[in-house]
């Protein structure tokens, strides 16, 4: 089989030079690369399978791609292990987990050793952009930090982002791309000598003593001794119930970016996705990036919850957002067992699905982008033990990352403050934080733009989001903000002369701006930002269309000029007067890729959607559970193994709620479960291996 890699990106780097390594899965002799995730170099191999599950023989795949549900265990060498988690090595003999996994048949006893024992100021935890923050404020005042991280690099989320991001150029690196900003973060970090790095990391333990357990390089434990501590492990992805949500196939955005922008792998031909936030939509513009067909979003509300410009962007393209929407079930290949097609249907005001209006969507991946919830069980675990801990980024709150960036250096400050040292953090952080994580405002009329001969920019941008490069980098210092709020979330508006630098057009992370000019009494001419690997040429036309993605005209391209610092080419059209005002963006995908299929496939149950992913507890089992027990205790569920799977009720106790009220039982009267003491599964062979090195 041909390897489903991403060969050419219009933003990434393909590295041409990595070390392949040979492997075998189930036998069959497979390549990869060396240091790449087992579950990346599988996908690219074609495997979606990753075990099979000992109730009802089920297939499972992924889902979160970041070490956290535990549903891409394998068998690797002889033991079990997460393969999202795991690195590839030259020789590994990796199978699938059928069932459940044996005891390794070595069982002579292990001897005592004697540990290392490593220390710090500051423990960090999570290498994302809230915690890169904090370590450089810390490093800054002389602390000395040890900053873990789970993977391989630094960055955290930022790694998996292609898209130039919001809020200001000053503040968190507006208009700049997320997989960069990540670099020149960490060679802030890099180049800090009161810090250490320690990468495929993971905090395993927290002790009453003052130390924690790290299970490094994921291979070896150590302890480390620390006077403060800073969480800032970042986020999971929420699951959703509808019947087929365990399919091979059915996974979270998050994991979707992880394998198409971090490991270049191709892991799909055609995917829907759930939710229509960021996330859900930046995941389609990944998607089509990377090649990969989006035959729609949906999202049960009537407004998409992300910004309107990524909205618009994602409709020009030509993908549908069907709001007022879900899914109804996920279906399965008979002959496979994963996922070959996903069932929409339109909801009443109660959110009750018209069964009438359901369409199904040949695809062969379901992306989940529902929300996140915060990896804060450190943070709980150490203030019951009365440590000095703070939480940052999205181990505190869920939002951008811009404003992840600000909570990383307050966090760091507060920290600081704990440890003694008073260095208050500038009270503008904080205004400057909730600025950058705003819920989008309202979308404004603005006035239609009457073109001249000389270029000036349009502006396709209508809500109040917080974003400004655009305001900074006018090089006729032509464009400023409208003034209405005061902040950032106010609209651009351009009064002056342009000098036709293109930069506006360059930076604007929602694509929402174009140059245009009148060339004639019935003729224009504009320049469009285009993120893709051109497929045309002077000379070919383009299917233009308007903000919101309705096709307006066919246009021939003039010319093609790539600004190679934002990586953003310029397509030079000539269109007509009346509709240049409107053209906003340029068609990427054809109307053939989302058309639904003929009749809609419908079957199956919604309480046989699975609630537990580890255990495979339906929505069924746990609502008879709760009406037949009268259950007042989310640990009563344990009776039905609801929780007690490897991920540790991670994924499932986010679904609860909505289960709880299935079961006409108010979720805010019931004892909630006892959070698992370890928040990583280690290989008791780990326990007793010292570090490596
Ligand atoms: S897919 Fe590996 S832990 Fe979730």
């Amino acid at each position: 089989m041909a390897l489903a890699r991403v060969t050419r990106h219009p933003i990434l780097e393909v590295p041409e030079e990595r070390r392949l390594v040979r492997f075998s899965f189930d036998g069959r002799p497979m390549g990869g690369f060396e240091g790449e995730m087992v579950s990346s170099a599988l996908f690219a191999n074609g495997v979606r399978e990753f075990s099979i599950h000992r109730r009802g023989d089920a297939p499972q795949g992924i889902f979160c791609a970041n070490g956290q549900c535990s549903q891409c265990t394998v068998v690797i060498d002889g033991f079990p292990q997460k393969s999202c988690v795991t690195a590839l090595r030259e020789g590994m003999d990796v199978r699938t987990l059928r069932r459940l996994p044996t005891l390794p048949e070595d069982d002579r006893p292990l001897g005592a050793i004697e540990r290392k024992l490593r220390s710090c100021d500051v423990l960090v935890v999570g290498g994302g952009p809230s915690g890169l923050l904090a370590t450089l404020e810390l490093a800054e005042l002389g602390f000395r930090v040890l900053l873990v991280d789970d993977k391989d690099r630094l960055g955290g989320k930022l790694v998996l982002q292609t898209h130039k991001f919001f809020g200001s150029i000053a503040d968190c690196h507006a208009g700049t791309r997320g997989v960069d900003i990540a670099r020149i973060l960490e060679q802030r970090v890099r180049a800090r000598p009161e810090v250490e790095v320690l990468l495929d990391t993971s905090v395993v333990g927290l002790f009453r003593d003052g130390r924690a357990g790290l299970f490094v390089a994921n291979s070896g434990y150590t302890l480390v001794a620390f006077e403060g501590l800073v969480v800032s492990a970042g986020a999971r992805e929420r699951s959703l119930l509808f019947p087929g949500n365990d399919l091979p196939g059915v996974y979270g955005a998050g994991a979707f970016q992880t394998l198409v922008n971090r490991d270049l792998v191709r892991p799909a031909e055609r995917v829907f996705i759930v939710g229509s936030g960021n996330v859900g939509l930046i995941a389609a513009y990944h998607a089509l990036q990377a090649g990969i067909s989006v035959a729609g979003i949906c999202d049960i509300l009537r407004k998409a919850s992300g910004y309107k410009v990524h909205a618009d962007k994602i409709r020009r393209m030509g993908v549908p957002i069907w709001l007022g929407y879900t899914v109804l079930e996920a279906s399965a290949d008979p002959a496979t067992g994963r996922l070959a097609a996903v069932t929409i249907a339109k909801v009443d005001e109660w959110f009750r699905p018209q069964l009438d209006t359901a369409k199904s969507f040949a695809v062969d991946t379901l992306l989940v982008a529902v929300g996140l919830s915060p990896v804060d069980e450190l943070y709980d675990a150490a203030v019951r033990y009365g440590y000095k801990v703070v939480k940052a980024g999205d181990a505190g709150e869920i939002a951008e990352a811009s404003s992840a960036m600000f909570g990383g250096r307050i966090a760091g400050r507060e920290m600081a403050r704990m440890l003694g040292v008073e260095a208050p953090a500038d009270p503008s952080w904080a205004a400057k934080a909730e600025v950058l994580k705003s819920r989008p405002g309202p979308v404004r009329d603005t006035a239609p733009v009457a073109l001249g001969e000389k270029f000036r920019p349009i502006f396709h941008c209508s809500e109040e989001i917080p974003c400004n490069p655009c305001t900074s980098v006018c090089k006729a210092g032509a464009i400023h903000l409208d003034g209405v709020t005061g902040t950032i979330l106010d609209l651009p508006v351009f009064e002056g002369e342009c000098s036709a630098c293109r930069l506006c057009v360059a930076i604007c992370p929602g694509l929402a701006v174009v140059l245009g000019r009148k060339t004639g009494p019935e003729s224009a001419e504009l320049i469009l930002p285009y993120e893709f690997l051109p497929d045309f040429a002077p000379g070919d036309h383009v299917r233009l269309t308007d903000v919101e993605g309705t096709f307006l005209e066919e246009a021939p391209v003039l010319a093609l000029n790539l600004n190679r610092q934002h990586k953003t080419w310029f397509v030079r059209v000539s269109t007509s007067l009346a509709n240049a005002p409107k053209i906003a963006g340029i068609r990427v995908q054809d109307e053939a890729k989302v058309q639904p299929l003929p009749e809609p496939l419908l079957g199956q149950l919604p309480e046989n959607a699975v609630v537990c992913r580890c255990e495979r507890v339906t929505v069924a089992e746990v609502v008879k559970h709760i009406r037949t027990h009268r259950v007042t205790d989310v640990n009563q569920l344990k009776q039905i193994r609801l929780g007690m799977g490897a991920c540790g009720s991670k994924t499932c106790s986010a679904l609860l709620p909505r289960v709880f009220a299935m079961a006409g039982v108010d979720f805010s009267q019931v004892a909630p479960g006892t959070r698992r003491p370890l928040c990583v599964e280690v290989p008791m062979a780990a326990l007793v291996n010292e570090e490596p090195g």
